[in-house]
């Protein structure tokens, strides 16, 4: 993914997806050269949270997380997966 292209989305953070990944991520802008992908699949029961401007959360039972990926609202109990980000130019790359 491009940088130009995730700010044209206001920073929000997105669903995407890594090839030979079986769940999607969400990449989440943390400052202007940073960024963070945490896994959306929910360590309950393993449905994919959705992502809101400081939330990530689960439809199935409702954990949330915040956007370190850190449970702030059960059932679920261990935090989200996050993946190393490289940002290269413009060029923005998930490390799997
Ligand atoms: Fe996410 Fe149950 S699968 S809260």
């Amino acid at each position: 993914m491009n940088r130009s292209e995730f700010q044209q989305l206001d920073g929000e953070p997105i669903i995407v997806t890594a090839p030979g990944l079986p769940y999607p991520l969400v990449l989440i802008q943390v400052d202007v050269e940073t960024f963070r992908a945490v896994s959306a699949k929910c360590t309950h029961l393993g449905c994919h949270v959705r992502p809101s401007k400081n939330f990530l959360v689960c439809p199935c039972h409702g954990s949330t997380y915040n956007l370190e990926g850190e449970v702030v609202r059960g059932p679920a109990q261990r935090a989200l997966t996050i993946y190393p980000v490289e940002v290269k130019g413009d060029e923005i790359r998930i490390i799997i």
